[in-house]
């Protein structure tokens, strides 16, 4: 991490993120903007689950800042297939009810993304992929400056995201991981257990900054394609 602290996001996006939907802390979202601003200069960044958007706000900022700093498009794609979570679905804790599409009866946060970052005027910057992860993972092929994984919070969908993206992240790039509790007591254990444990015993990350749930790992061996 760098020594200088950056320039705050501009405020009219941070109350727009805070006021989106969704599931990033304010803390958390400052440190998800500050390394955004760190990485993307170096290449494209990739988050996995955009839910309605609130955390896209925070990389897409980044996005913008980094493009007036270069003079290039700097981008972060965000990858969801907008049907929510398990623990998203009816009966269940994070549940919202006006996110279910009457006609199929199933979620449905595209809509809500769009609007958010329409917005937040970052459409230029912010890339929805609409699909499954897994999918979308296996005809992947872009090295990534950034990597954040905030998909599914369930065993397969955890294991799955480490197994499918995390080996795209460049030399020196960084693999954000969100809702990592070494506690038992204060969440899920999936995240913790099924990306963060293996990403640093495979010996290619190691931890360099964390806020609340979000633990950011930096590539310390091996480049962008190369089995973990
Ligand atoms: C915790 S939410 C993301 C929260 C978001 N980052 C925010 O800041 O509010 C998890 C998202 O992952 C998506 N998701 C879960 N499993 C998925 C999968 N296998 N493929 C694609 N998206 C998935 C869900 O639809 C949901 O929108």
């Amino acid at each position: 991490m760098p020594d200088t602290v950056p320039a705050p996001m501009p405020s009219d996006l941070l109350d727009l993120a805070r006021a989106a939907q969704g599931f990033m802390p304010a803390d958390e979202g400052d440190l998800l903007f500050r390394i955004a601003l760190e990485r993307l200069p170096h290449g494209p960044g990739l988050e996995v689950g955009t839910y309605c958007g609130k955390s896209g706000i925070y990389l897409g900022a980044a996005a913008q800042r980094v493009s007036g700093a270069t003079g290039t498009t700097a981008v972060v794609f965000t990858v969801d297939h907008h049907r929510g979570s398990e623990e998203n679905q009816a009966g269940w804790e994070h549940h919202d009810a006006s996110v279910v599409d009457p006609e199929f009866g199933l979620m449905d946060t595209l809509g809500r993304f769009r609007k958010n970052i329409a917005r937040a005027r970052l459409e230029e910057h912010v890339i929805a992929v609409v699909g499954q992860s897994t999918t979308v993972a296996a005809h992947w092929r872009t090295p990534l400056s950034l990597l954040f994984i905030d998909g599914g919070h369930g065993e397969e969908p955890a294991r799955a995201d480490f197994r499918g993206w995390a080996h795209w992240v460049q030399a020196g790039g960084y693999l954000a991981i969100h809702d990592v509790f070494p506690d038992p007591a204060d969440g899920g254990r999936p995240p913790y257990e099924l990306i963060y444990l293996p990403a640093l015993a495979s010996g290619s990350f190691s931890e360099v900054a964390h806020t609340g749930s979000l633990r950011v790992l930096r590539r310390t061996r091996g480049s962008a394609g190369d089995p973990l």
